[in-house]
C-alpha cells in the first residue's frame, strides 16, 4: 500500500495535466495559475486511500480524486473573495491577481469541469457518487453561508461554530475518503465509519487552521496571518477567549473585533495569549482526532491497512502549513 506522500505524488502526476483548452486565455490562464500553485491535495488523496483500504486503486477513483480537488479549489477560490484575501498557497490569490470577475468565473468552470470528469466513472457507481457529492457540495455551500453570518452575530457558542466548520470543510473530507470506498466496493457500515473518521478529523483539520491563521508562520502557512481576526470570524480561538477572559479582557476583545484599528490583529492575539487558547485548541483537537481513530477501528479491513491514514491524521492536525 502507499503512504500519504507517495499518493501525493501520484495524484500530482495525474492532476498536472491541462484540464482546461487555451482559449479564452482571459477565462482558463487565471484557473491554470491557481491549480498548478499546488496545495496540500489532502482531499484527492484521501479518495484514493480510501479506496485502496479495499483493493487496488482503481481509475475511477483518480477520476473522482481529480473531481474532488477542481471542487475544492473552485471553493477556495471564491472563498478568497468573500474573505477577501490577497494570499494563498505562498501567492496571490485569484482575485487579487485578475479581479473579483474573472475569479468568479474561474471558479465556475473549475466546478463545472469537475462534473465532467465524474461523467466517466462506471455506470454502476454514477449515481451514489453523484449523490455523496452532490449532498456534501451543497453542504459546502451552508457551512460558508454560516461562516460569513457568523461575523456578525452575536451570541455565537462553540456548538454553533463546531457545525458550521463541518460543513463548510469537514464533509468534504469525510465525503472524499467515503467515494474512494464506494468505487472500492465497502459496505455500507464501512463507508459509514470512514466518513465519521473523515468528519471527526475534518474538525480537527479546521481547529489547526484557524489556529494557524493566527499563530502560524506567513512563510510556512502561505496565508496572510491574522486574516480571520481581520475579518470578524468566530473561531474557536475567540470564542474560547471569549469564555474564558476576565471582564476587562472580555470587553477589550469585544472592542478591538468590533473596530479596524491598525494594531487589531496583534492586541487581539496578545489577549489569545493570556488565555491560553493554545493548550486549549490542542485538546480540543486532540479529543476530535481520538473519536476519529475509533471510527477508523471499525472499518471491516485488516488493521495494517490502516497504518497511513493514521499517520495522516496525525499529521494533519499538528501541520504548520
Ligand atoms: C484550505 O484547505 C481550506 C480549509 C478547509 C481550511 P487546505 O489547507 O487543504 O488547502 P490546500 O489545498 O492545501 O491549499
Ligand atoms: C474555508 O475556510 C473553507 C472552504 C473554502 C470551503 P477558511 O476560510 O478558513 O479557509 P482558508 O483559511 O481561507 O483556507
Ligand atoms: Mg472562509
Ligand atoms: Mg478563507
Ligand atoms: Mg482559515
Amino acid at each position: 500500500m502507499y503512504t500519504f506522500e507517495q499518493l501525493t505524488e501520484q495524484f500530482g502526476q495525474h492532476f498536472s495535466k491541462q484540464h482546461f483548452p487555451k482559449m479564452p486565455q482571459t477565462l482558463y490562464e487565471p484557473c491554470h495559475y491557481f491549480l498548478q500553485l499546488g496545495g496540500k491535495r489532502i482531499r484527492p488523496v484521501f479518495c484514493l486511500m480510501g479506496n485502496e483500504l479495499f483493493g487496488d486503486i482503481q481509475e475511477d477513483a483518480f477520476r473522482v480524486a481529480t473531481a474532488i480537488e477542481l471542487f475544492h479549489n473552485f471553493t477556495l477560490v471564491h472563498d478568497d473573495i468573500m474573505d477577501e484575501a490577497d494570499m494563498r498557497r505562498g501567492m496571490a490569490t485569484v482575485h487579487a491577481k485578475y479581479g473579483n470577475n474573472t475569479a468568479l468565473l474561474a471558479g465556475d468552470v473549475m466546478v463545472i469541469k469537475a462534473y465532467q470528469y465524474l461523467e466517466n466513472i462506471r455506470i454502476e457507481f454514477i449515481n451514489k457518487i453523484l449523490h455523496v457529492f452532490n449532498k456534501t457540495a451543497i453542504q459546502v455551500c451552508e457551512g460558508q453561508q454560516l461562516d460569513m453570518d457568523y461575523a456578525f452575530a452575536a451570541h455565537i457558542v462553540l456548538k454553533d461554530y463546531l457545525q458550521m466548520i463541518e460543513l463548510k470543510t469537514s464533509v468534504l473530507l469525510a465525503a472524499s475518503l467515503e467515494m474512494g470506498a464506494i468505487i472500492g466496493g465497502a459496505s455500507e457500515g464501512s463507508c459509514k465509519h470512514l466518513y465519521a473518521f473523515g468528519k471527526n478529523l475534518g474538525i480537527a483539520f479546521q481547529i489547526q487552521d484557524d489556529y494557524l491563521d493566527a499563530f502560524g508562520t506567513p512563510e510556512k502557512f502561505g496565508k496572510v496571518v491574522g486574516g480571520d481576526i481581520k475579518q470578524n470570524k468566530k473561531t474557536a480561538l475567540l470564542l474560547h477567549a471569549l469564555e474564558v477572559a476576565s471582564p476587562a479582557q472580555k470587553s477589550a476583545l469585544q472592542q478591538y473585533m468590533q473596530g479596524n484599528a491598525p494594531d487589531k490583529v496583534e492586541k487581539v492575539l496578545a489577549i489569545f495569549r493570556e488565555c491560553r487558547v493554545h493548550k486549549w485548541a490542542n485538546d480540543l483537537k486532540e479529543q476530535y482526532l481520538t473519536t476519529a481513530l475509533h471510527h477508523l477501528e471499525e472499518v471491516a479491513v485488516q488493521s495494517v491497512r490502516k497504518k497511513h491514514l493514521k499517520d495522516v491524521a496525525a499529521f494533519l492536525i499538528q501541520r504548520e502549513y
